[in-house]
């Protein structure tokens, strides 16, 4: 009987110390193992902050343009901040402000002027990591982006992959500006913590 506790005791302790120290199975999407992450996982692991930084780069002009307009009001034209003008953007996340530097991944998603006061936006769209440690996880943003502050912060609601519940802030930072094209570089500092 008591061999029987001990051993017992062994073995919830090695599966303590596995589930401490292996990388999360966070590849895998089916329910059963979504489930295992939540009961098993996760309760063991300890929240860790990342830190990530890298640079959006939005082209509205090009032949292939990144971001699109796809729906305004009729009094968009006449409003002083395009208020209702809407975009559904797919921009390059590189790792340095040059636009021909690697590619770590996407901003995909929607913005749209979203005060008739202020140049403020309301952004929704997923940072989808193509390459590096984060490559096949996703990050979900969803603020209020009042693009003439110098530093704003966009919430980080959720992710998946590594980022599955995530939460954070982005810090960014408008790098440069081509007022002609309205062409754009921005200063992603990511700051997230999970599991
Ligand atoms: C917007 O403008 C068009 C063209 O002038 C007009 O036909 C339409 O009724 C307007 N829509 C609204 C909601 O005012």
């Amino acid at each position: 009987m008591m061999k029987i506790r001990i051993a017992l005791l062994l073995l919830c302790f090695c599966m303590v110390a596995m589930a401490m120290t292996s990388p999360l199975p966070d590849d895998d999407q089916s329910p059963e193992a979504v489930e295992r992450w939540f009961r098993y996982v996760r309760p063991f692991a300890k929240p860790k902050l990342t830190k990530l930084k890298f640079y959006y780069h939005e082209n509205r002009v090009a032949a292939t343009p990144t971001a699109v307009e796809v729906a305004r009001a009729n009094l968009t034209a006449t409003s002083r901040t395009g208020f209702g003008s809407t975009y559904v953007i797919d921009d390059p996340l590189t790792v340095s402000p040059d636009p021909n530097s690697q590619v770590i991944g996407r901003a995909q998603g929607i913005y749209a002027s979203a005060s008739q006061e202020d140049f403020a936006f309301i952004l929704q769209f997923n940072v989808v990591f193509t390459a590096g440690e984060f490559k096949g996880s996703t990050l979900s943003v969803m603020a209020r982006d009042p693009i003439t502050n110098t530093y704003r912060e966009p919430s980080i609601v959720g992710g998946s992959g590594a980022f599955r519940l995530a939460r954070g802030v982005i810090s960014t930072h408008t790098y440069s500006l081509d007022p002609a094209t309205l062409n754009v570089v921005v200063e992603y500092n990511v700051f997230v913590e999970h599991y």
